[in-house]
């Protein structure tokens, strides 16, 4: 080379030096000036949440550096994600994510076969995957995967955790955001630090609830009430190879983590902010109330939860600004909001909404809207940024965690509704079109709840065993009635897999030892491919479900008017049975009707502003006396003049 060929090179080294060191130390101010915004309050509520822990601001550096760790580690193109979606905090809250949540074994075997099978998620317009836990759990002691043993870990059955990054990568291309459970509370009884605290150590007995009696946890069962009082009873198990109780609110496989321990709040996050380096999207926070538990409480919802809430959610806006965080609080309604944290300190971005989802439900079972009605009216009192998860079904079963002191207005009391309910939905009683199963039913609460896919509980099992078609199409428009409803709702709508093919209910769970006595397999059964084959043949059941599917998620995502910030209300029709929805902005006004019973009727609305357009059936008509089939729905839309 000659010199000066050599000089050109050496000053084209040095150059790109230096560009690679600007970029450093601008990628580092990056996260300097997110740490500066966000510090003191982390340190403030530390400190206030270990106050009594000697060297508290040891392991807050602890915190720090790890954060430091993890957002070096982070992917240029996770960064550059993290940078988009900083500069538009709004992008989760319009009308464009569809979500679907699925478990990887039941829908394609392995994570290499989901991502053979991205196609026909994006053909479900689905841009939002929910992957259910995935991680290292012990077979036949894995609660569906709620028992992490190793959080770094993907099931080996499933694949590796590459794999799980190549499928996100991959999803990522697609522009499919990917949500991950965190299974925080507790952790498998297999789990490194469970394993040594069995052996003894005490340092791991502390990241749990160790007791060398009974004296203290009878105390807590006293005011704890029980989560899976059959297939569970107690919150507490006893160890006999090391001679102590350990606190297990769910199974006795699943060891509650003590977040009174700085350790495993540190390492807890550090493990999340790992999964979030993998691509995770949507942190699901699995369990959160729980994470907290004081003696003569009910440990639920306590004040330092939240603490521990709005501290990860700082960590993630500091390390990685474009995940989210959603809370899973299956809780009263009252208890749910507040983890949402306040506009100056927000805890989870998006919640689920359980109580709609519980009270559209019992809307099935009493043909009445009057409570799905103020389920409604108190969702459109709450601040709109406020974003809520909308579902039909789930992985778990459904509770009836209703607004029982309304329905008293009504004479109707908790337990007998319960067990109508119940009677219902297990095809009970009399005539009852649903074919569901109890789950956890406890005879001394008289408190059971429910299994079953939408299809096997809105007759489409029912009437297909019994060969009687016309019910069976029926219970379809049923299907699509419900669908319609959740996906007018105000926040972002998410399918359980299956549902778009109108799966029913599997029973083989019964001949597996693991499974049989967990009611919730009942939905969780293996996706049915050879029906997903149906859904371009006219007709048939699977059909009718998927491209209404379709027509509605494009419809909600080309309207406005669908965006989560857009007001809505309830207006009366005048008939119990068909709930009527409006959202407003300034371009357009919906008018979502359904009718949640068997008969056709009218729905005595009367707006006056000009013609609607069915967005479902494309049929052109006014908003007023409207004629609604048996089970049937409308999506009316106006299309207002601009001023
Ligand atoms: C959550 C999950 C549920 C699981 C429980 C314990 O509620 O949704 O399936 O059993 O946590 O981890």
């Amino acid at each position: 080379m000659s010199p000066e060929k050599r000089k050109k090179k050496d000053a084209g080294n040095n150059q790109t030096i230096t560009k690679k060191s600007d970029r450093i130390s601008q990628d580092h101010q990056i996260f300097q000036n997110r740490f500066d915004k966000f510090y003191d309050e982390i340190k403030w509520l530390y400190c206030e949440l270990y106050q009594d822990v000697p060297d508290v601001m040891g392991y807050l550096k602890n915190l720090t550096e790890g954060m430091l760790g993890y957002y070096n580690g982070r992917k240029a193109s996770l960064k550059e994600s993290d940078l988009r979606r900083e500069a538009d905090p709004e992008w989760y809250k319009r009308n464009d994510l569809f979500g679907m949540m699925l478990y990887v074994n039941c829908f394609a075997d392995t994570l290499k076969g989901l991502e053979d099978n991205l196609d026909y998620i994006q053909e479900c317009n689905v841009n939002y995957l929910h992957l259910m836990p995935l991680l290292a759990s012990p077979k036949g002691r894995s609660d569906g995967g709620y028992a992490v043993a190793d959080f770094r870990q993907v099931q080996p059955d499933l694949g590796t955790m590459e794999d799980f990054a190549k499928a996100a990568d991959a999803c990522h291309k697609r522009g499919i955001n990917i949500a991950l459970d965190f299974v925080m509370n507790h952790t498998s009884e297999d789990h490194e630090w469970a394993k040594r605290a069995r052996s003894g150590d005490a340092e791991y007995q502390s990241r749990y609830f160790f007791f060398d009696s009974y004296d203290i946890p009878s105390m807590y069962e006293q005011t704890c009430p029980q989560v899976f009082p059959t297939t569970a009873p107690g919150n507490f198990t006893w160890l006999p190879d090391c001679e102590k109780h350990v606190m297990t609110t769910f199974y006795p496989y699943q060891w509650d983590l003590n977040y009174r321990n700085p350790v495993v709040l540190n390492e807890m996050i550090f493990n999340m902010l790992f999964l979030a380096n993998q691509g995770v999207d949507i942190i699901r926070l699995d369990a959160v109330p729980y994470i907290w538990k004081q003696l003569g409480t009910n440990c639920r919802n306590l004040p330092q939860v939240h603490t521990i809430v709005r501290i990860m959610r700082m960590v993630c806006e500091i390390v990685c600004p474009g995940v989210l965080m959603l809370g899973e609080v299956v809780m009263a309604p009252d208890k749910v909001a507040p983890y949402f944290g306040t506009p100056e300190k927000p805890e989870c971005h998006m919640l689920y909404n359980v109580t709609t989802m519980a009270s559209t439900w019992h809307t099935v079972a009493v043909r009445d809207v009057s409570l799905l009605k103020r389920q409604i009216d108190i969702l459109a009192s709450l601040p709109r940024t406020y974003i809520f998860q909308n579902y039909l079904r789930c992985h778990d079963d459904i509770g009836w965690g209703l607004d029982y002191p309304f329905l008293a207005n009504f004479g109707i009391d908790e337990a007998a509704h319960k067990k109508y309910l119940n009677d219902f939905f297990t095809g009970k009683w009399p005539d009852s079109f649903s074919r569901g199963e109890l789950y956890n039913d406890d005879p001394r609460l008289r408190d059971a709840r429910l299994c079953g896919t939408t299809a096997s509980l809105v007759g489409v099992e029912r009437f297909g065993f019994e060969g009687n078609r016309p019910k069976v199409n029926q219970a379809v428009k049923y299907d699509i009635t419900l669908h319609a409803f959740m996906l007018s709702l105000s926040g972002i709508p998410v399918l359980y897999s299956g549902d778009e093919i109108g799966m029913l209910n599997d029973y083989s769970y019964k001949r597996d030892p693991d499974k049989a006595a967990d009611s919730r397999y009942l939905h969780r059964g293996s996706f049915r491919w050879d029906l997903a084959e149906n859904r371009n043949t006219e007709g048939t059941v699977q059909y009718q479900l998927f491209h209404a599917l379709d027509r509605m998620a494009h419809i909600r995502a080309a309207h406005s008017v669908f965006e989560a910030e857009v007001p809505f209300w309830t207006l009366p029709t005048w008939d119990s049975a068909i709930l009527g929805l409006v959202r407003e902005n300034e371009e357009e006004k919906f008018i979502g009707l359904y009718n949640f019973s068997e008969y056709d009727k009218v729905a005595w609305i009367n707006e006056q502003d000009g013609m609607y357009l069915d967005l479902l059936t494309g049929r052109e008509m006014k908003a007023s006396g409207v004629q609604i089939p048996a089970f049937g729905s409308y999506w009316l839309l106006h299309k207002k003049r601009k001023v």
